[in-house]
C-alpha cells in the first residue's frame, strides 16, 4: 500500500520522505484492523470513512513530531492511530450535527445509514482509540481524554453561541481551539513524546499543532464558502445552511457595521434567513464568494499559520523542520 504524503507536501529529504510513507502505511494497516469487527455490518459502518480517503494530516503530524527524537519508537504509530480514529469519530458525529449528505466524497455514514448507526459508529470508533491508547500508558490516556474534552466543549460552545456580551470572533478563535486545536495539538505532542524526545521540544510541538490546528480550521471555513465538493469532498456552505457563523460571516457582519454599505446589509440579511431554500442558499454563497470579507477571512489564515511557523524557531535546524515549516504553508494554500 503506498500512501501519498498529504497535501503533495515535498519533503525533499529522501530518508525523511522513505520515514514518513513508512509510518503512514502503517498507520493505515493500523486503522483497517482497529476498525474490524466480528460483526461484518459494524466492520463496513467504521471502514466506511477510513476507505474513503482523508488527508491523514494528523498522522503526517504525528510522524513528523517523531523526527525530533527517535523515529524508530514502537509508540509511534499506534499513537498516530489513535489520534485519527478520534478524528474519524467527530467526523461521524459532526455530520449528524450538521447534517452533512457527503464527507470524503462519499455518502456520510448518516446518510448512508441514519444519524442512530452514525453516532454509534462514532462511539465505536472512540472504544477502539481507547483501546490502543490503554496500551500507550496513562500519561497518554490523560492527554488524551483532555483534549478529547476540549474537543467536544468546543462543539458544544459551536452550537450554544457566545454568551451575551462575547466577542463572537473571541466565541469562535475559543472554539477552534477546542474543536479542532486541541486534537491536532496531541499529534505533535504524541510524536514528540513517543520518540522519546526532550520535554521542551514536546512542548513547542503541542503549541505548534495548537496553533497549526486554528489555521487549518480557519481555512477549512474559508473552504466551506470558496471550495467546490469535487476538491473538498464536502458539500460547499454547509456552515451557511447551518448557520454557523465562521470568520468570513463575522468578518463581513464587522464591515457591514463599519462601512455601512447597502450591499453588505442586505448580505447580513441574507445570511440571517432560513437557508434550507436552496436558490437563496445558493445566492448566499454566490455572493460571499466574491466579497472581500472572504480576503479578511484569508488573511486571518495567514497571520495564524505565522505564529504556528514562528513556534518552530527554537528547534534546530532538520529536514524534519523544513517540513513543519512548508505543511504551515500546505494548510493555508490547500485546495481541499
Ligand atoms: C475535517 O478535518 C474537520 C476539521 C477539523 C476541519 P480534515 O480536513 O482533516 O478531514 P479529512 O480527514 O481530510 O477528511
Ligand atoms: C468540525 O468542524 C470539527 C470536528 C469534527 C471536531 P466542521 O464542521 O467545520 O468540519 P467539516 O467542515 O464538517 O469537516
Ligand atoms: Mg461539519
Ligand atoms: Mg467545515
Amino acid at each position: 500500500m503506498t500512501v501519498v504524503v498529504p497535501f503533495g507536501l515535498s519533503v525533499r529529504d529522501t530518508a525523511l520522505e522513505a520515514d514518513v510513507q513508512a509510518g503512514l502505511t502503517a498507520v493505515e494497516e493500523g486503522l483497517l484492523e482497529a476498525t474490524k469487527s466480528e460483526m461484518p455490518f459494524i466492520t463496513e459502518a467504521a471502514q466506511h470513512l477510513v476507505r474513503a480517503g482523508g488527508k491523514r494530516f494528523r498522522p503526517l503530524l504525528v510522524m513528523l513530531a517523531a523526527q525530533f527524537g527517535d523515529p524508530n519508537e514502537p509508540g509511534i504509530v499506534p499513537a498516530a492511530v489513535v489520534v485519527e480514529l478520534t478524528h474519524l469519530a467527530t467526523l461521524y458525529h459532526d455530520d449528524v450535527m450538521d447534517e452533512a449528505d457527503v464527507r470524503r466524497g462519499v455518502p456520510s455514514a448518516n446518510t448512508r445509514w441514519g444519524n442512530s448507526l452514525a453516532v454509534l459508529t462514532g462511539d465505536f470508533l472512540f472504544a477502539r482509540a481507547s483501546q490502543i491508547l490503554a496500551d500507550l500508558g496513562p500519561e497518554a490516556v490523560r492527554i488524551q481524554a483532555q483534549a478529547f474534552e476540549r474537543l467536544v466543549t468546543g462543539q458544544i460552545l459551536e452550537t450554544a453561541g457566545p454568551r451575551d456580551g462575547r466577542d463572537p470572533v473571541e466565541h469562535y478563535l475559543d472554539v477552534l481551539g477546542g474543536k479542532t486545536g486541541s486534537l491536532v495539538a496531541v499529534s505533535g505532542r504524541f510524536g514528540a513524546m513517543m520518540s522519546g524526545a526532550d520535554e521542551q521540544v514536546v512542548d513547542i510541538l503541542t503549541q505548534f499543532g495548537e496553533r497549526l490546528g486554528v489555521a487549518f480550521q480557519l481555512a477549512d471555513d474559508v473552504l466551506d464558502i470558496a471550495s467546490d465538493s469535487q476538491e473538498s469532498g464536502k458539500t460547499p456552505g454547509t456552515d451557511l445552511r447551518e448557520g454557523i457563523p465562521t470568520l468570513p460571516v463575522l468578518r463581513l457582519r464587522e464591515l457591514a457595521a463599519r462601512r455601512g454599505r447597502e450591499e453588505d446589509r442586505e448580505l447580513v440579511a441574507l445570511l440571517e434567513s432560513d437557508l434550507s431554500d436552496d436558490a437563496r442558499h445558493a445566492e448566499a454563497l454566490a455572493r460571499l464568494r466574491v466579497h472581500p470579507a472572504l480576503e479578511l477571512a484569508r488573511e486571518d489564515t495567514v497571520r495564524y499559520a505565522e505564529d504556528a511557523r514562528a513556534t518552530l524557531a527554537p528547534l534546530p535546524e532538520c529536514a524534519a523542520k523544513a517540513a513543519l515549516l512548508e505543511l504551515c504553508d500546505a494548510v493555508v494554500h490547500r485546495a481541499g
